[in-house]
């Protein structure tokens, strides 16, 4: 008994002292102190979960269904260190089902990194151009393959180091080094200019400056930053919210985990002008709870932003206040959504709701509210420093500037590309990917992330815009491109999607889980050889409603990889005698 207090007193003393701190948040304290709690304890203990409770004045079958709901909190105990082996498409092509029945065969015996350690298969780590990718307490891990046998992990170097990719590099100039542009490295690189520029103008100024740089958002929704930004300032409300979505839930994709490790205060100077500009006085960034060491990185820049005068009371000297507060998501797909992840600030469980009221006019504590993600804010430094008038002479007569786009799969060199708009889908993969890997064809490739579509080997010369949906039927979506050679076995891979899609779905809306459900099960049929022209014809109308009656967009886009595929190879989808 006396043993269990001496080991227990100082994390219980840890833990408290984070809830009291976070207390006069009410419930929007909720979500970081089960953080605290999951970490120092491996899981939410009971006692915890009624400290809480009479702490913040929330009921205990409320919390609960939060811990439930996220499935970075667990109710009873594992193990506290977790290694996590990647199952979606990019790592399970580079073998990660034999390296995870490999690890767990040998687990506690060759490695000092699976002694004491729970193995997971996980969703999409962020690490897809690092494949099979492997990852243990924000530390990435390989197998050489001169080791194989031997079953041994050795740990890569904590940084990892990605591609960086691309022409008319502006936003990831400082990235691809293998380590973090410190803020001694960023001022050195004209960093914070942007700022002092942004400073000495009006806010109203600063908001035209965006519009005329005619940036749109690259989280997928298209929409000109400039206008969403007006939109929040309309109205006589005075407390506003700047939110920087850095969730990153899309599986195959990594570039806002590269642009958090490699060049964080590229993103911090990017919201501190956004928050100017609104005049927001405090700002989120909500980051994916998976990417423990951008968490780490974002949260030094932070530190020590505010200790030279960047962050806090009166920044350089111009008599404006703003302070950013980091927060971890729980873990689940659907808290990326815009609406759901300011439910998660607020204490909540990430479920999406319809629109209207949009978060600019009622959004973070019914407040205006902004939300820009991590690639968009990090374009507002070069506006304000390249001027934008020139910024909008990138990219094409529909789309100004650059993307990010991030590259995997069957290919010789993965990585992460920043391309101007009116980039083809040739020079990404054969220029800058030099071309599909080893010896085998071209198949196919997946654009836009498991919610986009597959391209044959005719569309490459597909340019990269904001009209590829109509003109294409195309989506950069969530900015992922991965090649699949002629090996591969589509439908498999269909499966592993779809199968993603049933786990995430928040399950509100009975459109999203039907369509979702008939997609596994067509699939089935379509590997099993039973599949019929009927089938087919059905599931269209069922996409139809999920499009109709869904709440959020990934009832929208939940199918399209699988509608797409149809298009494009029907053969796999017809009977077979
Ligand atoms: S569409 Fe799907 S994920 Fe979105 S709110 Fe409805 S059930 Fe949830
Ligand atoms: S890390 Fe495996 S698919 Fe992204």
């Amino acid at each position: 008994m006396e043993k269990t207090e001496i080991s227990v007193l100082p994390e219980l003393s840890m833990f408290f002292s984070t809830l009291h701190s976070q207390s006069g948040e009410g419930r929007s304290a909720l979500l970081p102190c089960l953080f605290v709690a999951q970490e120092l304890y491996g899981y939410i203990p009971e006692f915890v979960v009624n400290e809480i409770s009479s702490d913040l004045k929330i009921p205990t079958a409320e919390i609960d269904k939060v811990i439930e709901f996220y499935p970075l909190f667990h109710k009873v105990p594992v193990q506290k260190t977790i290694l996590h082996v990647c199952n979606d498409p990019s790592c399970k092509m580079a073998g990660a089902d034999t390296v995870f029945k490999m690890i767990r065969s040998g687990i506690g015996e060759s490695s000092p990194y699976t002694e004491g350690v729970e193995i997971e298969k996980a969703p999409c780590l962020g690490l897809c151009a690092h494949n099979p990718s492997l990852h243990i307490q924000g530390e990435l891990l390989r197998i050489p393959i001169a080791d194989r046998t031997n079953n041994l992990l050795v740990p890569s170097s904590k940084h990892t180091h990605t591609n960086i990719m691309g022409k008319n590099r502006l936003i990831t100039t400082n990235c691809g080094t293998g380590k973090t542009c410190t803020l001694m490295e960023y001022w050195k690189h004209d960093g914070y200019q942007a700022l002092k520029n942004a400073l000495a103008m009006d806010p109203a100024a600063v908001i035209e400056e965006i519009k005329v740089s005619s940036l749109v958002g690259r989280g997928g929704e298209a929409f000109l930053t400039g206008i969403k930004w007006e939109k929040a300032v309309i109205g006589d409300q005075k407390t506003r919210f700047l939110v920087c979505n850095a969730c990153e839930t899309d599986p195959l994709t990594f570039k806002d985990r590269v642009l958090m490790e490699d060049d964080p205060h590229r993103i911090l100077e990017g919201m501190i002008i956004a928050a100017y500009a609104i005049q927001s006085h405090r700002g989120f960034i909500v980051i994916n709870g998976e990417y423990e060491l951008a968490f780490q990185i974002l949260s030094q820049a932070i530190i020590d932003s505010r200790e030279a005068g960047l962050l806090g009371r009166n920044i350089m000297g111009s008599g404006f206040d703003f302070d950013i507060e980091l927060r971890k998501q729980g873990g689940r797909y659907c808290s990326g959504e815009e609406i759901a992840l300011l439910e998660s600030i607020e204490g909540k469980c990430a479920i999406p709701r319809g629109k209207p009221p949009f978060p600019t006019s009622k959004g973070l504590f019914n407040k205006p509210t902004v939300i820009n993600n991590v690639e968009t804010l990090c374009n507002i430094p070069v506006i304000f420093k390249m001027g934008a008038m020139n910024y909008r002479k990138i990219g094409t007569d529909t789309a100004k500037g650059t993307v990010l786009v991030c590259l995997a799969g069957d290919i010789k060199k993965p990585g992460l590309v920043e391309i101007p708009y009116g980039t083809t889908l040739r020079e990404i993969i054969n220029d800058f990917g030099k071309g599909p890997d080893n010896e085998n064809r071209f198949f196919t490739a997946l654009v836009g992330g498991i919610a986009g579509g597959f391209i044959r080997e005719s569309d490459l010369d597909i340019e990269i815009s904001l009209d590829m949906a109509t003109k294409n039927k195309l989506s950069l979506g969530s900015g992922s491109i991965v090649l699949f050679n002629e090996k591969r076995d589509l439908l498999k891979n269909l499966t592993r999607i779809a199968r993603f899609f049933l786990t995430e779905t928040c399950g509100k809306c009975s459109s999203c889980v039907n369509g979702i459900e008939q997609q596994v099960i067509l699939i089935n049929k379509a590997r099993s050889g039973t599949i019929t022209t009927r089938d087919c014809s059905k599931f269209n109308q069922i996409c139809q409603e999920m499009d109709r009656s869904s709440d959020c967009r990934m009832g929208q886009f939940a199918t399209n990889s699988f509608r797409s595929a149809m298009e494009e190879f029907p053969s796999l989808f017809v009977a077979k005698k």
